[in-house]
């Protein structure tokens, strides 16, 4: 495979998992900032303590240099003994205290920033799950993901870490300037002329390692990504002797990541030995210029105060790369809450109206009045559709791939609306009943069936919640398939892995239709996965079927002629539009698209 088909396909992988096309960073925004702090608004009580040990640092690591440099300057000097003794000892006490506050305040600060971004995750959550299926079609699986992982790590760092320690850097920075103003002022200017220095040095070391390690993180989902398609997918890779290209795509991927890891070590290896390095000779230049002055015969610059400076030096230098990083920090937390905020904020397309109508003794009429539908604005899926089906009725539907089966199941389900034209559900339009009470008396059975991690029980009980095990295992006796559940190892308990790996498809088909079975419901809906079962399972699918749909209204997208045969009426579909109804003789009499289709693909 050539180099240029291979970075093609990398792309083509790697599309979802990618954020290049987000910004990494955003300019501090006190309309967020607020926003952010007013989720600490529960946590009052610590919050404020946090504030208060916040207050208590800033002032302890300068009040401690300056006891160091008034032992010098005082007791040592004058050479007192027991000066030393209880100047040591009140330094002692002092750092103790120190430590103790230190310790509290990164617990508080810790403990905040997890209950702000636990609150912000259990938000989200709730928030995505009331979005419409539109919403979920049109936003990527990874854009969501990273919405949960990334954008609320960055977050946490921002509530845990920025301004808790920005404001103990920034007090700490004021009480040196003021100590080093009183000891000397003009080597303070001399000190506050090097200050920019540090923080430009800062500033560019951390844009190259921020791009850097932006890089190694991609390069790295990439990596994990095409991993995982890898092992998702290695029976196509197989079948169609992939191994070789596809091992040349990962070699590819870990080359690019050993190249961005390295970047990251030699960025890191730059910049912590020039920051030492800077301050170090800042610091030779203090010697010099204070020496020099001390020498003058009319210096009143005395040793002691001239230690104590450069002990406040220190202190005033630390801060500004601490700083420096804390800003690039929140600017990152910004972009982070801006996009978290901003899924926040984002309605669900619709919603149902405050007083929907809850249909609690649904019978079970359906009609669809001049439905039109379009999933894209210009792209008509569904058009004009008209139907009626009594309670009870059997529908089946019929048509080739993309001619709107599901989509006419997605709105009976009120999965979307009718773009114009009414859904009737026991003569109310849909758009005025309540989805959930709606969803609570239907069965649905999906094309791509799904079940969660769990057991096949605990599958089951989506369906009815209250089910007891006897009723579950009772559902699969009235299918007609306990003899089925009973060859799996733990019965109704196996676990069922995220994708149902462990069954074979039509085990799982069966436990979706006894999923729908449980709930006894009044409307039916099964998309009827064309995949073909095996005969035997076939016959007891249909059985089961048979069974499920007894006495319930039923729209079958159906596939197989047991199926379309055993249907009360038979629409056909033709690109959105409702071209033949019927039952299948009637249809076969009639000759035309049904008929044709009914020879050359509905299995037999
Ligand atoms: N979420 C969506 N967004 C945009 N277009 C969609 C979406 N879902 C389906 N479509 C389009 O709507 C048309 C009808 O799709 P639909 O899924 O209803 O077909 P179908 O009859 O169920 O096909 P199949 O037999 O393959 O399941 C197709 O052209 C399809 O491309
Ligand atoms: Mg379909």
């Amino acid at each position: 495979m050539s180099t240029a088909s291979v970075k093609t396909l990398d792309r083509t992988l790697t599309r979802h998992v990618a954020r290049e096309d987000e910004p990494r960073q955003r300019p501090l925004d006190y309309r967020l900032i607020s926003r952010l702090f007013a989720f600490t608004k529960p946590y009052a009580t610590p919050r404020n303590w946090l504030l208060v040990t916040v207050a208590i640092r800033s002032i302890q690591l300068p009040a401690l240099t300056w006891m160091v440099a008034a032992v010098i300057r005082g007791p040592i000097a004058e050479k007192s003994v027991s000066g030393v003794i209880e100047g040591a000892g009140l330094f002692a006490i002092l750092a103790l205290s120190t430590q103790w506050v230190m310790h509290y305040r990164q617990r508080l600060a810790l403990e905040l920033g997890e209950a702000v971004v636990t609150d912000l995750r259990k938000a989200l959550f709730a928030h995505i799950q009331r979005m419409p299926m539109q919403w979920f079609h049109q936003t990527k699986v990874g854009r969501v993901i990273s919405r949960m992982t990334s954008d609320v790590e960055d977050l946490r760092l921002g509530v845990q870490d920025v301004l808790f320690v920005s404001l103990v850097q920034i007090g700490q920075m004021i009480l040196a300037a003021t100590a080093m103003l009183w000891y000397d002022a003009t080597l303070f200017l001399i000190v506050l002329g090097l200050a920019p220095i540090i923080w430009f040095i800062n500033q560019h070391f951390h844009k190259k390692l921020s791009i850097a390690l932006r890089n190694m993180r991609e390069s790295f989902s990439r990596i994990t990504a095409t991993l995982a398609e890898s092992v998702l997918g290695i029976r196509v890779t197989q079948a169609f002797v992939r191994q070789t290209e596809n091992a040349a795509i990962f070699e590819d991927l870990a080359e690019d990541h050993s190249r961005f890891n390295t970047v990251v070590m030699r960025t890191h290896g730059q910049f912590l030995p020039l920051l030492e390095l800077n301050s170090q000779i800042f610091i030779a230049l203090m010697l010099i210029v204070g020496g020099w002055r001390a020498f003058q015969p009319e210096s009143t610059t005395n040793v002691g105060d001239l230690v104590g400076f450069f002990f406040m030096a220190n202190l005033f230098f630390a801060p500004i790369s601490i700083l420096g990083n804390q800003y690039n920090q929140a600017m990152t937390a910004m972009a982070g809450a801006e996009r978290l905020f901003q899924l926040l904020d984002t309605p669900p397309e619709w919603v149902d109206p405050p007083d929907a109508v809850e249909l609690t003794d649904l019978r079970g009429e359906v009609t669809f009045e001049h439905v039109n539908f379009e999933y894209e604005q210009g792209r008509p899926v569904l058009i004009d559709f008209s139907f009626q089906v009594q309670p009870g009725q059997t529908i089946a539907l019929v048509g080739h791939t993309g001619s709107g089966k599901t989509t006419i199941i997605n709105l009976v389900s009120k999965f979307y609306l009718a773009t114009t034209g009414r859904v009737l559900i026991d003569g109310h339009d849909i758009q005025t009943l309540s989805g959930d009470a709606l969803h609570r008396r239907m069965g649905i059975v999906l094309q791509q069936n799904f079940l969660f991690y769990g057991t096949v029980a605990q599958n089951v009980r989506l369906g009815n919640p209250a089910a007891t095990d006897e009723e579950v295992a009772h559902v699969f006796d009235q299918l007609d398939c306990a003899d089925l559940i009973a060859s799996l190892p733990q019965g109704i308990h196996t676990p069922v892995g995220e994708r149902g790996v462990s069954l074979s498809l039509g085990q799982r088909q069966l436990i979706c239709f006894a999923r729908a079975m449980i709930a006894d419901p009044r409307i039916l809906i099964l998309d009827e996965a064309t995949s073909s079962i095996d005969s035997q399972t076939e016959a007891r699918l249909q059985r089961a079927l048979a069974k499920l749909l007894a006495g319930r209204t039923s729209f079958v997208v159906a596939h197989r002629l047991s199926t379309i045969r055993e249907a009360d009426r038979v629409l056909v579909l033709d690109h959105g539009q409702l071209i033949e109804q019927g039952t299948h003789e009637e249809l076969l009499q009639l000759n035309g698209t049904y008929a044709g289709l009914h020879r050359r693909f509905i299995s037999q």
